[in-house]
């Protein structure tokens, strides 16, 4: 299912055949440094965190993290979506590319595409963005997206606090 298309890009649902990109992006150092490690090892983790964590979001929450694909090529550059948040009560936006695809604007060109989508077609009441204080490429980001910091959250699944942005 497509979710969005911008001049570049097309935002669509992870399904089982993006195990392999999964897999890649998952394991990329940027990825472990600033997210977390998911233990995602092979084809099969990547499939089993697929099912598990984006497509079982989709059937809980009516939305999730989508994959970002290149609009002509349809070339997999990265991820980004809307992730409910349990122990917050909070949706925030997440987004994560293969280092080849950073430094050209494809994160955020996505990310508003998800916020459009998430107020106008979810009609989601809010939707925040968490980081760590560290990472300066995602605070750039949500603050070209218009968010501001609001307060700092503990996250108590991965025991971190983390800056909250709305
Ligand atoms: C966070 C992340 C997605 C940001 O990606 P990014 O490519 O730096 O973000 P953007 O899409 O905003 O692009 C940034 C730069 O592209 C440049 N750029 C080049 N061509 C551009 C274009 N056509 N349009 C817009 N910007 C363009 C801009 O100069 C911009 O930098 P600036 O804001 O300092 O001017 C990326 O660093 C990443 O994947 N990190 C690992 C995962 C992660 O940390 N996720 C967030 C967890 S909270």
């Amino acid at each position: 299912m497509i979710v969005a298309e911008t001049p570049r890009l097309r935002i669509r649902h992870f399904t089982a055949a993006d195990s392999q990109f999964t897999l890649q992006l998952l394991n990329d150092a940027s990825f472990i440094n600033n997210i977390a490690d998911r233990g995602v090892r092979n084809e099969h983790d990547a499939l089993q965190y697929l099912v598990e964590g984006p497509i079982k979001s989709y059937q809980t929450y009516g939305y999730g993290l989508y994959l970002v694909e290149h609009v002509e090529s349809a070339e997999s550059m990265g991820m980004c979506g809307l992730i409910y948040r349990q122990d917050l009560q909070e949706t925030d936006i997440g987004f994560a590319f293969l280092p080849q695809f950073c430094g050209q604007g494809y994160a955020t060109e996505a990310a508003k595409a998800v916020i459009h989508y998430g107020y106008h077609k979810l009609q989601l009441p809010r939707i925040v963005g968490l980081t760590s204080a560290a990472n300066i490429n995602s605070i750039n980001l949500l603050s070209k997206l218009g968010l501001q910091f609001e307060k700092t959250v503990m996250l108590p699944a991965q025991q971190q606090s983390v800056m909250l942005f709305s």
